[in-house]
Parts: structure tokens; sequence; C-alpha cells
């Protein structure tokens, strides 16, 4: 089972890798990564499982974070509030992953961006679009196109960032760490 501290500190310069795109069939070493990753993400969002693990709260992950230099993520998104017993969950596997179409339309996280690497507190805005549509292909190969709004753009923008060797803390001015703030939204 991978843990929190499995995963990639920022100081790791293997973060800074631009990853390769995948080829298939997958490898059974991938396979394995991308549902180890599932695991972890469904687990940190059930309070009762990542409580006894200690694990950190996350929706999406990148391979590089394990150290794989692929281009792939998972997101994992809760489709039922926190308080529910039964949580379920919608998981995104996406596989060389690419922007197809972008909103004009900008929107920042209100309260910060967070990234299972990055283990202190950040201030500042990082600008996303709105909306996206991704193609990317699934596990079997297959493309996909998903479109994905407000957070859920967010979180994908965030994560094909990862796949070129980018971190959020990278879009923040130091010295202007809410540039642009008046011409977006929060969310
Ligand atoms: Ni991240």
């Amino acid at each position: 089972m991978l843990l929190t501290s499995d995963i990639l500190d920022e100081k790791d310069p293997i973060l800074r890798t631009v990853s390769e795109e995948v080829t298939f069939p997958l490898t059974k070493e991938d396979k394995e990564t991308m549902n180890t990753m599932i695991e972890y993400l469904r687990n940190s969002q059930i309070p009762k499982i990542s409580e006894e693990y200690n694990l950190r709260p996350g929706w999406g992950m990148s391979a590089i974070q394990l150290g794989v230099p692929k281009r792939y993520f998972v997101v994992v998104s809760e489709l039922t509030g926190p308080d529910d017993e039964k949580k379920e969950f919608e998981t995104y596997v996406m596989i060389n992953p690419r922007i197809i179409s972008n909103s004009v339309e900008q929107i920042y996280v209100d309260e910060g961006e967070g990234c299972l690497s990055v283990n202190r507190p950040v201030e500042g805005i990082v600008p996303r679009y709105a909306r996206v549509t991704m193609e990317a292909y699934d596990m079997e190969g297959r493309k996909i196109h998903v479109r994905a709004r407000e957070d859920l753009a967010i979180c994908f923008q965030h994560e094909l960032d990862h796949l070129n060797g980018i971190l959020f803390v990278d879009h923040i001015d130091p010295k202007n760490p809410y540039k642009g703030k008046d011409q977006m939204r929060g969310i």
C-alpha cells in the first residue's frame, strides 16, 4: 500500500523531468502503478482509512510523483459528500493527455492550490482555464475525450503540468503572489 511518504517531495529533482509518452499495450508495471495511484487517492478521501494510515488527502496524482517518468496521471473525484458512509468516486486515468480546447475564462482556487509533493503552505494563486477538453488514452489504449470544468479542470491542468516537470508553485510570482486576481474568478 502506497503511503504519503512514498510520494516525492518538491525538493526532489526527479519531479522536474519531462515525462515520456506511453506506448501500448501497457506494461504490467504501469498498470500496477496506475492501480496503486487510484487506490491511494480513493483511500485518502475516506476519512476512516486516511486517518488510520495518515494519508494526506488528494484527488490527483501523476506517475512522476512516484518517480515514474511516463505521461499519465490519475484523478479520483468524490461524487458523494464527506459524511456519506458509502462513498462513490469517479476515476479518470489519463494517458498521453493533451488539452485540445480551453475556455477564455480563467479561474483560481481561492484558498490556494495544493499538491501531494508540496509539503508547506504556499501563498498565492495559480491562473487556470475554467474549462478544458482533454484528449488522452485509457488503460486499454482507446482514445478518450474528457470535458472538465471548475475544480476538475484545475486538477487536470495541475496534473498535466507535472508531466512537463512543472509544479503549481512555479506559476506564482513570489513578489506578487496575487497577480491578476481581479481579472479572474476565484472558486
Ligand atoms: Ni501535484
